[in-house]
């Protein structure tokens, strides 16, 4: 089954189906046990080398506002918030994910998770203090795909800072709005996601049937979370929202202002995937967070599923501009429960930017016009 039928095609170049049609060749089973009811992204506990610097670009710099500290961690929250946290920044030797934390609909959910995840035979590790402060009950999984997902229902409650203007700069970050994780198969990775109830939103495939992301929702946004393929398991990005595109801007105008323009790794732009406008920075760890505003509703249950052509050069930048080299090679380790860097496997199906660069590669402007019809420079 394929998303590239002229039926499926859209005026604006992708092709729109009613399921994702991704087939993985090695799937990981499905358990029998009901997966938790996950409501979305809540938090990640990210381990940094020099908890000062992390500060100051965290709170000082992007404005991420601080419900608690020690010398430890720091608990950060965006502005709409009303749980402890939505980043916790952990001192630690190697920067690296702890955990990609996920908010559940009940206190039940917990035991689900852990029958869900045992029946797979994966390493699960219930607290019922929580592993962070502000967190109560939580499970801790080392997935099936290598990444440590967290699940948790009880949180303490804080003040919701919408109102609070005079807290609030150019560049506001309101919401936690994804993760993107690295996996080498992303089919695989899919369906075992698709089994814990999240669906498939928008993908990048090529006409051969290699898939390159997938982006998977549980709220009704775009997504919660992303596969990208490559070398895994490991961290792409975190990602917070603005609510309009002049906020991103307010971010970049303040990095140049503060001689940190090396902080931005790509963008500001338009996403073809997701529709949203995007910007990408660096933090001084080299873990990578997207500054993103503006996506759709995703929230009926036959929302039409987006498949994009690897070679449309439109696909991870509706403008067309470049993507750099190191928003594909580059990525951040993700930890096993002992807090050991799990390793990384490599990606064997093909490179998306291998596809798109080089004397292989090729982008395309207009389907069939494939000489020039992209930007000059390196496209990738
Ligand atoms: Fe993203």
């Amino acid at each position: 089954m394929t998303a590239f039928s002229e039926e499926n095609r859209t005026s604006a170049g992708f092709y729109v189906t009613e399921e994702a049609p991704i087939q993985p060749a090695n799937p990981i089973k499905t358990p029998e046990a009901p997966a938790p009811d996950i409501l979305r992204c809540a938090y990640m506990d990210l381990v940094v080398t020099d908890l000062a610097a992390s500060r100051h670009f965290y709170v000082d710099v992007l404005g991420l506002h601080v419900t608690e500290e020690d010398d430890e961690a720091i608990y950060l929250r965006s502005t709409e918030e009303f749980i402890h946290h939505n980043l916790v920044l952990r001192k630690g030797p190697v920067a690296a994910v702890a955990a990609f934390s996920y908010r559940v609909r009940s206190a039940e959910d917990l035991d689900k998770a852990v029958a869900f995840y045992e029946e797979l035979g994966c390493r699960v590790e219930r607290r019922p203090e929580g592993f962070t402060k502000g967190i109560g009950d939580s499970v801790r999984v080392e997935d099936p795909l290598g990444f440590p997902y967290e699940f948790f229902y009880a949180a303490d409650h804080v003040e919701r800072l919408s109102w609070r203007y005079d807290l609030q700069i150019p560049g506001e970050l309101v919401r936690l709005d994804h993760f993107n994780q690295v996996t080498p198969d992303v089919p695989r990775a899919v369906r075992h996601y698709q089994d814990l109830g999240f669906r498939v939103t928008e993908d990048i495939q090529d006409k051969e049937g290699t898939v390159y992301a997938a982006w998977m929702r549980r709220k009704p946004t775009v997504h919660d979370t992303a596969a990208t393929g490559g070398d895994g398991p490991r961290m792409h990005h975190i990602a917070f929202a603005t609510h309009e595109k002049h906020n991103i801007l307010a971010i970049c105008d303040k990095l140049g202002a503060l001689r940190m323009s090396d902080a931005i790794e790509r963008g500001p732009g338009r996403h073809g995937v997701s529709n949203a406008f995007y910007l990408y920075l660096r933090d001084p760890d080299g873990h990578r967070v997207e500054i993103y505003t503006q996506d759709y509703y995703t929230g009926d249950p036959d929302n039409p599923v987006v498949t994009w052509d690897v070679h449309d050069n439109q696909r991870r930048d509706w403008w067309g501009n470049p993507v750099v080299p190191s928003w594909y090679t580059d990525a951040s380790l993700v930890l096993d429960l002992d807090g050991n860097p799990q390793e990384v496997v490599a990606r064997t199906d093909a490179s998306e930017m291998a596809q798109t660069i080089g004397a292989d590669g090729f982008s395309y402007t207009r389907e069939g016009d494939e000489a020039k019809g992209y930007k000059l420079g390196n496209q990738v």
